[in-house]
């Protein structure tokens, strides 16, 4: 049997990896300054995950959701710590895609309303109505258009409000951040006034922090650096640092009924200790500062290359803008540098995504290899 080849790949076979480091099938070692689309948190094989993975396949790794399961609520405990955001609860599911499918599915339980409204460039899953309040018409298949929509520029709240008096809309969904947009931000005045309109209309704010969360900007959650409190946030990607978990932080003003949301895997044994080992690596390594520290570094390295000209991002989820379309310096980089880093929708976007455990020296590493690449003739497309 084939695979249905769907994924453009690379010409490069990982086979271990360790921190920030990949190594392929012919012992080349590669920088990873993208962490597997900013999946990968804690660093590569980090030796607490392991161990505590291991330790938990040789206990038990799975039994379904019909029985107790105490390493959810331990899950749930660290989560409220280290995030600020106790006083949410978690359902627990496998991916980013799912994660807003049952956010958005509870809203419109809470609500009985069934319209979403989205913004320009958003990105927040492949699934039915993941997908269909995504703004790409490429990945939406005739099956995904059936619930109404609409996508609204960010940081135009007259616009919102608009949309709201109709008095049809179950929830509006933003990024923290949009990723594979390419990094646009709503201000600080648009995420409040959201919150403020959600609650005058009675509709349920949604913080897509599946890319932006788990203190990949610095503050655990990137809506943090606006002071608000969404009703629901969403969260996979780094949660696992690679094993398959997602979920959403639900405020105490929804009520919880049997059978109202459920996922066979979600949960699971192994993905709960996966999920509570990168808590603790976060915590123990104050990897939050670090992204701080780090940023500032990187933002400042960056300021001084003249073909550089935009950043964008906040902490470790930053953007380097060109004049030109990025896809052939990516591939040098990857084939003659040996560093990964990532694209975006805005094609002339670098994306940087590293483990939240990068150092100084991984950074030197990446910009000298830039200006090397840069000041050597690029096929641009
Ligand atoms: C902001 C955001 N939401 C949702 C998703 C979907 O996550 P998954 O691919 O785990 O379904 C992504 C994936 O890139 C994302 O960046």
């Amino acid at each position: 049997m084939n695979l249905f080849n769907v994924y453009q790949l690379y010409d490069v076979t990982p086979v271990k990896a360790t921190n920030i480091f990949v190594t392929d099938d012919r012992g080349v070692e590669y920088l990873d300054l993208y962490g597997g689309h900013g999946v990968v948190s804690i660093g590569h094989s980090h030796p607490h995950y392991v161990s505590k993975l291991k330790e938990q396949l040789d206990a038990i790794g799975f039994y379904s959701n019909a029985v107790k399961n105490p390493l959810q609520d331990e899950l749930a405990k660290k989560l409220g710590a280290v995030s600020g955001c106790p006083d949410y609860s978690l359902f627990l599911c496998n991916s980013g895609a799912e994660a807003n499918e049952n956010a958005l599915k509870l809203a419109s339980f809470y609500t009985g309303k069934k319209r979403v409204i989205a913004f320009e460039n958003s990105f927040h899953g492949r699934t039915s109505v993941a997908v269909s309040v995504t703004d790409n018409p490429k990945i939406n298949a005739p099956i995904n258009s059936t619930n109404p929509k609409i996508f609204l520029p960010l940081n135009e709240i007259d616009l919102v409000e608009k949309e709201l008096a109709k008095d049809d809309v179950c929830a509006i969904i933003i990024e923290g951040i949009q990723g594979v947009g390419g990094l646009d931000e709503g201000t600080t005045a648009f995420f409040q006034n959201l919150e403020k309109l959600c609650k005058e209309y009675n509709v349920v704010f949604i913080v897509d922090e599946v890319q932006s969360g788990y203190g990949r900007s610095g503050r655990f959650f990137a809506h943090q650096y606006h002071n608000i409190k969404p009703d629901i946030i969403s969260v996979a990607k780094g949660m696992g640092n690679g094993f398959p978990i997602g979920g959403i932080l639900i405020s105490s003003k929804f009520k919880a009924a049997y059978g109202m949301l459920g996922t066979t895997f979600g949960g699971n044994h192994l993905a709960c200790a996966a999920g509570i080992a990168v808590l603790e690596v976060i915590e123990q390594e104050s990897l939050m500062q670090n992204v701080e520290s780090i940023s500032k570094y990187f933002i400042e390295e960056a300021q001084r290359i003249p073909q550089v000209k935009n950043i964008k991002g906040r902490g470790l989820m930053l953007g380097l803008e060109f004049d030109f379309e990025v896809a052939e310096l990516r591939k040098k980089l990857i084939y003659e540098k040996h560093i990964f880093t990532g694209g975006a929708n805005n094609k002339k976007l670098l994306r940087i995504l590293p483990p939240l455990t990068v150092k100084k020296e991984h950074i030197d590493m990446f910009f000298k290899a830039l200006k090397e690449t840069l000041n050597s003739p690029l096929e641009r497309g």
